[in-house]
C-alpha cells in the first residue's frame, strides 16, 4: 500500500518537472546521496553515472561459483523488467569478478561505477555477493520492488568503493519456538540480513515451550512437542519438516549466510521431556510449557539413555545444516532436579564432581565430544563458563559483557550478545505506548552505539571477538509482523556495528541513510517500527488547562489533529506544549522523512472537576474479597449465577502475593475505598483487568496481556476516601500469568515522576 503512495508521489514530482522543460524525472529524497547500510569502509565520489537499461549486460568471470549473481538478476528483473541475461546487449555492462589478489579480508570487495562499466571485484565469492549488495544500494530504493516499475530511471552514481566487513561473525538470531515463524517468514528475514551483510542465522528451534524441528528417529518430539494449550485454552503449533529445514538452508546459503541450529540442553527442554520423559530426573509426565519464563525439569545428567538420545538427534540435525558451528544453549538451567536425583547424584560421586556447575560442565563436555565427532564447533551462552568451560566451546556473551570478557581470556572465541545492546525484544520506546514486550529499552540509537569489543578486554584477546548478533526472544512477538515490527530497523543497525570501523560510524549519518532503507523494506512488505508520540496517556482529563508534550525515542516528526480526523505526512506538525482548554479527541502520529506514518494515537483530553471523597464508615486497612476458583479469560466469563467465597484482604505490598498461583486459576472481586492523600489529577495504572474508582472504570485491560499494561489514565479526585473496584483474574494470557505480578495498582499525582503502589495503607475496608 505504500509503494503505491511512494510511487503516487513520484509521479506527482515527475509531472511537474515534465510541465517545466526537460524531461527529467524527480529524485526522490530518500533516493538522493548515498544512502548504503552498513557503512563501507570507503567511497570516493566520481562524476557521471551509469544507467541500468535493458540494453545492460551482466558478465560474470568468478569461476563458476554462486556470487548471488542469480539473485541480482532475478530482482532486477522484478523491479525494472530488464532482463539483463538476455543475449547480445550492445549497452554498458556490469562485470563482477574474482580476485584472490585483492587486499582486503575474505569478505572483503571494491566496486567501481563509471558511465560505461560497472566492475565488482571480491576477494572470494562472498565478496562479489557483497559487492552486489552495495550496487544495489546504490541503486532507487524501488529496485526492491517485487513489481515492475515503468517509469523510473534506474541510475547508479559513479563511484569507486573499498569495502570489508569488521568482523567475521554478523548474526541474527531468532527464536520460533515461543511463537512459530513459517518458512516464508524465515526467508524474509534472511533477505534483509543479506540486504545488510549479515550471515549468520542462528536458528534457535527448540525450548520449553516446543520442539520445532523434525527429527525421524524421535516423532514424537514434534508429534507432542511442536504443541502446547495456551493458558487461553487454545492449542498452538508448529514445526519444520527436515525437508524445509534444507529450503531454508539453501536459501540462506545462494545469500552467503550460515544457519546454525540451536538445540537446548540441559534446560530448556521441556518440550522434549514431555514427548520423551524418559530422559527426565522425575519420569514425568509433563505438559509442554505455556508460560514464559525458565521451566525445572531438564535433562537427566545421570541417565546413559539421556547422552545416546541427544547423539541420536544431534546426528540427524547435523546432517541438515552444513555450517561450522552447533549451538547446544547452555543457558537458564536450574539445579533443584539433579539435587534431588538419585542417578544425577551418583554421576556427581563418580566424576568427582564438586556441584551441580560441574555436572552441567560434564553435561556439555559430553555433547562437545558428540559435535567433535561431527567436526563442529560447539557455541553455547555464557553460563557454560559455570564449573569449567568446555575446551573448544565459543561463548555467547547474552548477561551483559563479562562472560565474553572471561571467556576471551581464556583464550575461547565469543559472540557478544549481551542484552543491554542486542536484545531485540526489549522495549524500543515507551512502555505506555509500544505493544507490550518482555521489558528492558533498547531504542535504536542503543543499538548503534553498541561497541562489541569490551574496553576491559586486553587488546592481545579481542582478536577472540567474532562478532556481534541481534537476539530475538519471540514471548512477545506473537505473530511475524510483530518479530518485523521489533527486529527493524533494529537490526540494520548492529549490522552497521558488526560491519563498518568503528571510527566509521555517524549516528546522525546513519539516520539520513536509514530513510533509503525504510522504502527498500516497504518494497519488501517489511512491518518495521516508527516511532510513536509519546508523553500523555490515552485519557487526559483537566480542570483548567490541559497541556500535552509529545516526545519520540529518536527525532522525527509528529503530526496531530484536534477535529477527530486521521492525521497523515500534511496535519499540524508538533513543534511546542500544546494547550486545551475545552474536551478535545487529539489524534497524533509521527512521520517519516518518506512520508510513512506511525499507527495513531487517540487521546481523549476531558475537562472534569474534582470528585469529592465521600465520608464512608470504614473499619481498618484492606480490601473486602469475593473469589473463585475457575478460569476465568475475560470478565464476560463471571456469570451473576456463580456464588463466590468472601474473605477480608490486607492486600500486603508486593512482593509476594502468595494467594494465587497459576496452577489454581481464580478470580477475585475487590471492593472498598482508596485514601488519597492530596487534591489532585491522579494517573492510574494496572495489571489487573479492570479497575474502578470513584465509579468510574477507569482502567480496562481484559484480555490483554497485562505483563506491562499501556493502558493508564487519569481523574481528578479530592483528597479523602473514594470507592474502589479491582477486577482480578488470575489467569494465563498470551504466556503471561497473572499471579506473578499479583493484584497491584499504581499511581501518581499529575506531574510527580516516580509511581507509588498502593499497599494495604492506601485500602479501606468498609464497615
Ligand atoms: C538467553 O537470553 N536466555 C540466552
Ligand atoms: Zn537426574
Amino acid at each position: 500500500m505504500f509503494l503505491r503512495k511512494v510511487l503516487t508521489m513520484c509521479c506527482v514530482a515527475g509531472f511537474v518537472l515534465l510541465a517545466g522543460c526537460q524531461k527529467k524525472q524527480a529524485v526522490a529524497t530518500y533516493n538522493e546521496g548515498i544512502n548504503i547500510v552498513p557503512k563501507p569502509e570507503s567511497i570516493q565520489e566520481r562524476i557521471g553515472e551509469f544507467v541500468l537499461s535493458d540494453k545492460t549486460g551482466l558478465v560474470v568471470n568468478c569461476n563458476n561459483q554462486n556470487v548471488g549473481q542469480d539473485l541480482f538478476l532475478e530482482k532486477v528483473k522484478k523491479a525494472t523488467g530488464f532482463d539483463l541475461a538476455a543475449n547480445e546487449k550492445q549497452g554498458n555492462t556490469i562485470e563482477l569478478l574474482i580476485d584472490e589478489s585483492l587486499t582486503l579480508n575474505d569478505e572483503g570487495y571494491t566496486l567501481s561505477v563509471q558511465p560505461e562499466k560497472v566492475l565488482v571485484t571480491g576477494k572470494t565469492n562472498k565478496g562479489v555477493f557483497y559487492g552486489l549488495q552495495t550496487l544495489l544500494q546504490l541503486l532507487p530504493a524501488e529496485i526492491e520492488s517485487d513489481k515492475v516499475i515503468t517509469d523510473m530511471t534506474w541510475r547508479i552514481p559513479a563511484v569507486k568503493v573499498i569495502d570489508q566487513p569488521r568482523f567475521v561473525y554478523r548474526g541474527m538470531h531468532l527464536d520460533v519456538c515461543r511463537h512459530f515463524v513459517p518458512v516464508d517468514d524465515v526467508k524474509k528475514h534472511l533477505d534483509m540480513m543479506a540486504m545488510c551483510k549479515l550471515n549468520k542465522f542462528h536458528w534457535h528451534l527448540t525450548e520449553d515451550q516446543a520442539w520445532r524441528i523434525e527429527i525421524k528417529k524421535y516423532p514424537l518430539l514434534t508429534e507432542i512437542g511442536s504443541k502446547r494449550i495456551e493458558g487461553e485454552g487454545t492449542e498452538y503449533g508448529g514445526f519444520y519438516t527436515q525437508e524445509q529445514i534444507k529450503e531454508v538452508v539453501k536459501y540462506a546459503q545462494e545469500r552467503m549466510i550460515d544457519v546454525i541450529p540451536e538445540i537446548e540442553l540441559p534446560g530448556h527442554a521441556l518440550a522434549a521431556l514431555t514427548a520423551y520423559p524418559q530422559f527426565s530426573c522425575t519420569g514425568g509426565p509433563f505438559k509442554v510449557r505455556n508460560l514464559w519464563g525458565v521451566e525445572p525439569d531438564v535433562y537427566c545428567a545421570g541417565k546413559e539413555e539421556t547422552f545416546e538420545f541427544l547423539s541420536n538427534v544431534i546426528d540427524e540435525v547435523v546432517a541438515l545444516f552444513p555450517s561450522e558451528y552447533f549451538h547446544i544453549g547452555g543457558d537458564e538451567c536450574p539445579k533443584d532436579r539433579w539435587k534431588t536425583c538419585a542417578l544425577c547424584q551418583k554421576r556427581m560421586r563418580k566424576e568427582g564432581l564438586k556441584n551441580e556447575h560441574e555436572l552441567q560442565s560434564y553435561f556439555v563436555r559430553r555433547v562437545e565430544k558428540i559435535l567433535q565427532a561431527h567436526g563442529k564447533k560447539m557455541i553455547g551462552w555464557d553460563e557454560i563458563l559455570e564449573g569449567g568451560l568446555a575446551e573448544s566451546a565459543v561463548v555467547m556473551s547474552w548477561r551483559g559483557e563479562k562472560g565474553g570478557i572471561d571467556a576471551a581470556n581464556l583464550e575461547h572465541d565469543v559472540i557478544m550478545t549481551p542484552y543491554q545492546w542486542c536484545y531485540l525484544d526489549w522495549y524500543q520506546g515507551n512502555e505506555n505506548v509500544e505493544p507490550v514486550a518482555i521489558g528492558g529499552y533498547t531504542p535504536l540509537k542503543r543499538c548503534y552505539e553498541y561497541e562489541p569489543l569490551p574496553a576491559a578486554l586486553d587488546a592481545a584477546k579481542q582478536k577472540h571477538i567474532l562478532g556481534t548478533q541481534g537476539n530475538v526472544w519471540t514471548e512477545y512477538m506473537y505473530t511475524p509482523q510483530l518479530i518485523e515490527y521489533r527486529v527493524y530497523p533494529r537490526l540494520l543497525a548492529l549490522a552497521e556495528v558488526n560491519w563498518s570501523a568503528a571510527d566509521n560510524k555517524n549516528w546522525e549519518d546513519f539516520l539520513k541513510r536509514l530513510d533509503n532503507q525504510f522504502v527498500r523494506m516497504d518494497c519488501k512488505h517489511i512491518n518495521y517500527h516508527i516511532p510513536l508520540p509519546e508523553g500523555p496517556c490515552n485519557n487526559v482529563v483537566f480542570l483548567d488547562t490541559a497541556r500535552i508534550a509529545f516526545t519520540t525515542s529518536r527525532p522525527v516528526k509528529v503530526v496531530y489533529t484536534t477535529n477527530g480526523s486521521e492525521p497523515d505526512a500534511e496535519s499540524a506538525v508538533y513543534t511546542d506544549t500544546l494547550k486545551f482548554t475545552a474536551n478535545t479527541t487529539l489524534k497524533a502520529a509521527c512521520v517519516l522523512n518518506t512520508g510513512k506514518i506511525s499507527p495513531v494515537r487517540t487521546i481523549t483530553i476531558s475537562k472534569t472537576e474534582t470528585i469529592p471523597s465521600i465520608d464512608a464508615k470504614v473499619k481498618g486497612n484492606g480490601l473486602n474479597e469475593a473469589y473463585n476458583a475457575g478460569t476465568y479469560i475475560t470478565t464476560n466469563d463471571i456469570k451473576d449465577s456463580e456464588t463466590w467465597k468472601k474473605r477480608t484482604n490486607k492486600m500486603a505490598p508486593i512482593p509476594p502475593y502468595t494467594d494465587y498461583s497459576y496452577q489454581q486459576p481464580s478470580a477475585s472481586i475487590f471492593t472498598g475505598f482508596m485514601n488519597i492523600e492530596a487534591d489532585g489529577i491522579y494517573e492510574f495504572n494496572t495489571d489487573l483487568d479492570q479497575f474502578y474508582i470513584a465509579n468510574q472504570l477507569l482502567v480496562d485491560n481484559n484480555g490483554e496481556v497485562k505483563r506491562f499494561s499501556r493502558n493508564v489514565s487519569t481523574i481528578a479526585l479530592q483528597k479523602g476516601l473514594h470507592p474502589v473496584k479491582l477486577v482480578y483474574l488470575n489467569n494465563i494470557i498470551g504466556g503471561w500469568p497473572q499471579c506473578w505480578n499479583g493484584p497491584k495498582v499504581r499511581y501518581r499525582k499529575l506531574g510527580e515522576k516516580a509511581w507509588k503502589m498502593a499497599d494495604s495503607n492506601s485500602y479501606r475496608l468498609q464497615k
